[in-house]
């Protein structure tokens, strides 16, 4: 019986890969990219949350007891994943961990609906709720910016924010997968401080050796960056309004989740900077 990991390209299910190859669990990486770069050699199946015939076939392969999911950028994304729930219950999969977001609320459009449709099948299941991931600043973009024009954009003013590691979650997410008893219940998955982008540049200025200055723009001149970076006005205008929320401390929160489900306190910032530097070390 396997574990299958949706996002097999993604920052969290490579990780939780390696976890449950380090320890002989059988699982299965699902991509959209067949095995894809990210797969790391690890088995990967075709697997994608907006075409039916990837789940049947899958499932007439492969023997899953529990799988891993995340927000596919699709509209409604509910309505699959929900449909892809009932079909994987009736294959004998009886545990789900579903990576959301802050803002998931049992019930509300978005992951809310997901989370919902899981307690009233009765499966099994786990609802992770990590902040922003740090991962996100050595991701194409930020690298960019950080890297070459020693900037980070933002509409997040001085909010604050829990960054989290992809690899703490990852640990999170195997735990949840895997212990011999399911949790059951959603999970805040934070990182150690809450941390303004002033913050982040001043870090990243010590780590660095060269000034990295955090460029605070209003809702409007945030989307026309985005946009003029080549995002649709549809992605500018969501992830812009992600940081006005996080503007009003919406992100900011701490929990102790962590440490209790892994045994050890999540990454701070500044080792995570450390760990990265090459990434944004290309003047
Ligand atoms: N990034 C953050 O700061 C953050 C913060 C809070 C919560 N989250 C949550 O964490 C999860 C991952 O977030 P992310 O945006 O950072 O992305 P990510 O880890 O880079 O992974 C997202 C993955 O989703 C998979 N995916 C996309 N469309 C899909 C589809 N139609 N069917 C199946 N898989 C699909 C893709 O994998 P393949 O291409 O391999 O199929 C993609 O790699 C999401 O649920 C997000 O809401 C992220």
């Amino acid at each position: 019986m396997s574990i299958l990991l949706t996002g097999g390209s993604g920052k969290t299910a490579p990780r939780v890969a390696a976890l449950l190859a380090a320890d002989k669990k059988p699982f299965l990486l699902g991509s959209r990219q067949e095995p894809s770069a990210g797969s790391n050699g690890h088995p990967t199946v075709k697997f994608d949350m907006s075409d039916e015939s990837t789940w049947t076939k899958l499932f007439e392969s492969t023997q899953i007891k529990a799988v891993y999911m995340m927000e596919p950028r699709i509209s409604e994304p509910w309505v699959p994943m929900n449909k892809f729930i009932d079909l994987a219950k009736k294959q004998g999969v009886n545990r789900f961990v579903l990576c959301a977001g802050t803002s998931a609320t049992i019930g509300k459009d978005g992951m809310g609906r997901v989370w919902e449709h899981l307690i009233e099948s009765g499966v099994d299941y786990c609802v992770l709720r990590p902040s922003w991931f740090m991962e996100n600043l050595i991701e194409p973009g930020l690298a960019f910016t950080i890297g070459k024009l020693n900037k980070i954009f933002t509409a997040a003013q001085g909010g604050k924010i829990p960054f989290i590691s992809a690899a703490d979650i990852a640990e999170v997410a195997y735990h949840a997968l895997t212990d011999e008893k399911s949790y059951n219940c959603d999970l805040r998955v934070l990182g150690p401080e809450n941390l303004t982008y002033d913050q982040i540049a001043e870090t990243l200025s010590k780590v660095l050796g060269r000034k990295i200055e955090h460029v605070k723009l209003d809702e409007a001149g945030r989307i026309d960056i985005l946009v003029q970076a080549g995002l649709s006005e549809y992605f500018a205008r969501f992830l812009t309004r992600l940081e006005v929320l996080a503007s009003q401390d919406f992100e900011k929160g701490t929990s102790d989740a962590v440490e209790r489900v892994t045994g050890h306190p999540p990454q701070s910032f500044a080792k995570f900077a450390e760990e990265n530097k090459a990434v944004w070390s290309s003047n």
